[in-house]
């Protein structure tokens, strides 16, 4: 989608302030954003402040002659792609759930045929009246899409469940529903980031891998439709949303983790920086300096990939290789020895490449002898053309066996 049409219904409660920044961050991301707002949302935050974020006029009156020829709630609601409520009161969720169109947010919803989001946020008493939860429920077996409210202090003075998430979660939501479900049937298994292996009980050896292309790839699929797991070692990255995520140190841990899932799982990618090898004991205490130098006896770690393509069934399984040097002819030979249907190589000495970078500059060489070099990207717009690369492989396979 070239540029993403977001309709933001902002209703009246104070995590209003909260929506100007999902609007600055949606406008970063290439989307087009039309603010309505209900008259108590304007009581908390004056609309100049989301036309001027948006840079488009916000639609506040469904009776105004002006903004009827203006901005128009029918035509509103058909150039929505996506429609969010964020934040969504009890009293907006109760009329949604009752189909009441009284003014030009609840009219627009009643009009459109786009998803729908709608982001609770309110006390934590009024979130777990029945009669709200019913009514949530109700928009939930209606197809809307429900974001949970999360825990935490509330500006009523409270502590408990009812803060609207934090804006980069609701636009990872919006994300996530804007994009075609072409992934939807595939149960995908994504590890990611450095395995840590203990020395003693505060000191390990690992790797400076940051995990953050195995999480772009768990966004990634996830938003595409698919059901992933991600095994993470450990990073400082927040768990992406719509993803399950299970954290593991080792490499055993991890080879435990993914062993789980592989049988019901259609495809995993190895995003994972593995160690190679881990102490061959770990001490009990913490070591102490001594005189002299310190051996330490290295023994192998499990090659996890090499593990599963040597038991897989239909799974594609995709491998990384980080090189500095040599980039094509090293990871053509690991894709043969590790039997991979796909290696995505980085040569991490390059500019915009590799360890705790945004960016990404990887060659693809799968099975059939095809190398396509991709140019410096965003971690998710390469963790997209990997998808895209799963994609094509299931519509070539689909071809040959039918
Ligand atoms: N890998 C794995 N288990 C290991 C080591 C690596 O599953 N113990 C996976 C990685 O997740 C990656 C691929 O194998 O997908 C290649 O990792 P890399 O470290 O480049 O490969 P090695 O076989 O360790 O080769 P090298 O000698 O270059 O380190």
């Amino acid at each position: 989608m070239e540029k993403p049409n977001v309709v933001l219904g902002v209703t009246g409660g104070i995590a209003c302030y909260k929506a100007l920044e999902l609007v600055r961050l949606l406008v970063q991301d290439s989307c087009s954003v039309r603010v309505v707002m209900t008259r108590e949302a304007t009581e908390f935050v004056a609309p100049l402040s989301f036309q001027t974020l948006s840079g488009a006029p916000v639609g506040t009156d469904l009776f105004s002659l002006t903004q009827e020829s203006e901005i128009g709630h029918i035509n509103l609601a058909d150039s929505a792609d996506v429609l969010v409520i964020a934040p969504a009161t009890a009293n907006v969720i109760a009329k949604l759930a009752a189909g009441i169109a009284d003014d030009l947010l609840t009219t627009v919803v009643l009009a459109t045929q786009a998803p729908l989001l709608v982001v609770p946020s309110m006390n934590v008493h009024m979130l777990a009246h029945p009669m709200v939860q019913a009514n949530i429920a109700k928009l939930r077996s209606a197809g809307y899409h429900v974001m949970e409210a999360v825990a935490g202090y509330l500006a009523c003075g409270y502590e408990g469940k009812g803060r609207l998430p934090e804006p980069p979660a609701i636009a990872e939501e919006i994300r996530r529903l804007l994009r075609p479900k072409d992934l939807s049937g595939e149960k995908i298994v994504v590890t990611a980031g450095p395995s840590r292996e203990a020395l003693d009980p505060v000191r390990y050896i690992s790797n400076r891998s940051s995990g953050k292309m195995g999480y772009a790839l768990a966004r990634a699929a996830a938003r595409r439709g698919a059901k992933v797991t991600l095994v993470s070692g450990p990073t400082a990255l927040a768990a992406p949303e719509g993803v399950t995520t299970v954290p593991v140190v080792t490499a055993e841990e991890m080879r435990a983790a993914v062993l789980a899932e592989f049988d019901s799982a259609t495809a995993v990618l190895m995003a994972a920086a593995v160690a190679d090898y881990r102490p061959r004991s770990t001490a009990g205490r913490k070591m102490k300096r001594g005189d002299g130098n310190r051996r330490v006896e290295f023994v192998p770690n499990p090659d996890i990939v090499a593990e599963l393509t040597a038991r897989r069934g239909r799974q594609v399984v995709v491998g990384f290789a980080a090189e500095t040097e040599s980039l094509v002819e090293n990871a053509r030979q690991k894709l043969h020895r590790k039997n991979l249907d796909l290696v995505v190589a980085n040569d991490v000495t390059q500019e915009g490449s590799g360890f705790d970078v945004d960016t990404n500059a990887v060659t693809l060489l799968d099975r059939d002898g095809t190398v396509t070099p991709l140019p410096v990207m965003s971690k998710d717009a390469v963790a997209d053309r990997i998808c895209d690369w799963l994609l094509q492989h299931r519509e070539h396979s689909h071809r040959r066996g039918a």
